[in-house]
């Protein structure tokens, strides 16, 4: 396993390429199972969880192809591992076989996001067998709302043996439903109906869907591929079943989480980052808490400029579904909250439990406190390198970003969990100026 070592000190300095989004390649990914024929998918991240799902498309009649960047060969992509990391190499995926129906624990154990083949399986196949997603680091995560959604399409569902056994009798049927939960909408959830009511016979009208820009790029490729769907975006879905999807060709959006990361990080330590391939519309209630924070952020060209100089003011946030604040940044915010100059609050609404960072901020000399979902954080003058755990993928980002500017060094074990939601980060970190090497865990 690995660690990352890093030297805080250095303002961060110079241009970062975000990579495509890895919450929208996932779903789109599992999506391609509803077409025929094949479907190229460009700015597909290099990521662990990336391997994971194309290893279970492959397991459900998927041939699977990663492309070398221009000018490279083409080669089978079981595991990126083996691949050099070039950024946004084109992906192949073909179904050639759909007699198979099962997402084994295996993989789902892994990558809750394996969830998103329940739909597709359902609508093409008529069947599917996906173990339940089990506990995760962030907090309590049911999939209540996909069943419930599929299950107003027509399909019956039971578990068996640790598995959601689901099954169609004949087609899926339209239908109006509301999809929103107690914490609000759900993004998979939301996706995973989309993508069955694509091929439902008749009308689906979604109400309370989720308006995350993943929803939007998978009904993106969705149309390309035949569908007919008019408000992706919005809370009112309008899907009008057809009876068969084709393969196409998609570019994945810019990774808003990663971009959102790396604006912080420009902002912890003082520094100047130009971001490109960035879309500041999908960051838009980020945007407004950092300026409010202090942090300027400038778009020209289609480069994103961020910048900050002086001691950042402290700040109240909640997080919420989008355009509110993303719960995927909480802890990245928190994280350059340790060093405001005075008393921020952070309410965390979608995953009232996601504070696993609060201890490991506080070993680097953070005052952080928390209260059921509330953070109370006092800002302090300087954090201190320690020895810290990665815990989840948002959580460990944090923790990069407090070493960064933290005094000595930061020790980062378990960076597997970065590895799932960020394309090769101390490259980029790196390239910007940042003391940051991959090591081997003691
Ligand atoms: C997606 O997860 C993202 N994952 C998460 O990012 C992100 O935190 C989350 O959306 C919210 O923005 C991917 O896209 C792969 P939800 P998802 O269903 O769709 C409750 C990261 O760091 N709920 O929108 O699984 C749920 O418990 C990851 O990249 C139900 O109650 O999240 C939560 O409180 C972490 N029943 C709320 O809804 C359900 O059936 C929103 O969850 C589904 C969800």
């Amino acid at each position: 396993m690995d660690s990352f070592l890093i030297r805080g000190g250095t303002r961060l300095k110079g241009k970062i390429e975000i990579s495509g989004s890895k919450n929208s390649a996932l779903p789109i990914v599992a999506a391609c199972l509803l077409a025929e024929g094949k479907t190229t998918l460009r700015g597909v991240p290099r990521l662990s969880d990336i391997d994971s799902m194309t290893k279970l498309i492959g397991e459900l009649g998927c041939h699977v192809y990663r492309h070398e960047p221009e000018g490279g060969n083409t080669a089978d992509d079981s595991s990126a591992a083996h691949h050099p990391p070039a950024l946004n190499g084109a992906l192949d995926i073909e179904v050639r076989d759909e007699k198979l129906s099962e997402a084994r624990y295996d993989i789902v154990k892994t990558m809750r996001a394996s969830i998103c083949v329940l739909g597709p399986l359902l609508a093409k196949r008529g069947r599917a067998v996906v173990s339940i997603p089990g506990g995760c680091a962030i907090g309590d995560r049911p999939v209540d709302l996909h069943v419930r959604g599929l299950q107003k399409l027509g399909a019956t569902f039971r578990t068996e043996n640790g598995n959601i056994v689901g099954e169609v009798r004949g087609r899926l049927k339209g239908c109006r439903m509301y999809l929103g939960g107690a914490q609000g909408p759900t993004v998979l959830g939301t996706i995973n109906v989309l993508c069955a009511a694509a091929l439902a016979e008749g009308e689906t009208v979604l109400v309370g869907a989720a308006c995350e820009p993943e929803v939007s790029d998978c009904a993106d490729l969705l149309i390309k591929m035949g569908a007919k769907i008019k408000g992706q975006g919005t809370p009112e879905i309008r899907i009008e079943g057809v009876d068969r999807l084709t393969g196409a060709e998609h570019r994945i959006i810019p990774d808003r989480i990663e971009a959102g990361t790396f604006m912080i990080a420009a902002a912890i330590t003082n520094g100047e980052i130009e971001l490109k391939n960035c879309n500041l519309d999908h960051l838009i209630a980020v945007v407004d808490r950092l300026e409010e924070i202090g942090v300027r952020i400038e778009r020209e060209n289609g480069t994103v400029y961020v910048s900050s100089s002086r001691r950042l003011n402290t700040v109240e946030m909640t997080t919420q579904p989008f355009p509110g604040f993303p719960t995927d940044l909480q802890a990245q915010l928190m994280g350059l909250l340790c060093l405001g100059d005075g008393i921020s609050v952070i309410t965390e609404r979608i995953f009232p439990d996601r504070f696993l960072h609060v201890g490991e901020l506080n070993r680097m000399g953070a005052r952080v406190r928390k209260e059921g979902p509330t953070a109370i954080i006092q800002g302090v003058k300087e954090l201190q390198g320690a020895s810290v755990m990665a815990s989840d993928l948002r959580a460990s980002a944090a923790l990069v970003l407090a070493g960064l500017v933290a005094r000595g060094t930061t020790r980062i074990d378990r960076v597997y969990h970065i590895d799932r939601g960020y394309e090769k980060i101390e490259q980029k970190l790196a390239a910007v100026g940042a003391e940051i090497e991959r090591v081997k865990e003691k």
